[in-house]
């Protein structure tokens, strides 16, 4: 298995600009590599308060910080790292297996998700120890 980390990636949409105000756009296939089923949004956090904090098993998520800004750390069980969400076109994609978590929202900040499986709470891992375990038994398999 190759790192899980390396299979996030970070797509930059493209911006129109105007005068009246910029535009991107985002067409399931093209701009995500996959047909977008659930959609949903985080807003009105407050301050000091984390989202995230768990895995899934199958579902993939882009996140986009269409509003604001904030700190996604994403973890393989072995490597971290962290992206700061502060541009309106910048768009993380988060695979299957790797862990995340968003800290540090500014105020007013709303966190865009677009998902390729609709919502399954069997599908989230949310404990650390249960995680541990499952990238443990996806290596050695
Ligand atoms: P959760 O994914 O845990 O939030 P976070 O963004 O912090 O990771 O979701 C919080 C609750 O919202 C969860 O208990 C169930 C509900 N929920 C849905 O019903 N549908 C959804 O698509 C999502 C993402 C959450």
């Amino acid at each position: 298995m190759g790192r899980l980390l390396d299979k996030v990636i970070i797509f930059k949409f493209s911006k129109v600009c105007d005068p009246r105000g910029n535009l991107s756009f985002i067409e399931e296939g093209c701009h995500v590599p996959f047909s977008i089923k659930r959609v949903f949004y985080i807003y009105d956090v407050p301050g000091g308060e984390n989202r995230g904090g768990h895995a899934h098993r199958d579902n993939t998520t882009v996140l986009i910080a269409v509003s604001g800004s904030v700190d996604l750390r994403l973890t393989d069980g072995e490597h971290e790292s962290v992206v700061r969400m502060n541009r309106a076109n910048k768009g993380v994609l988060i695979p299957p297996g790797v862990w995340d978590s968003m800290h540090d929202f500014t105020t007013g900040t709303v966190c865009l998700a677009l998902c390729d499986h609709h919502y399954e709470e069997e599908d989230y891992i949310r404990d650390l120890d249960e995680y541990h375990d499952y990238i443990k038994s996806l290596k050695d398999k």
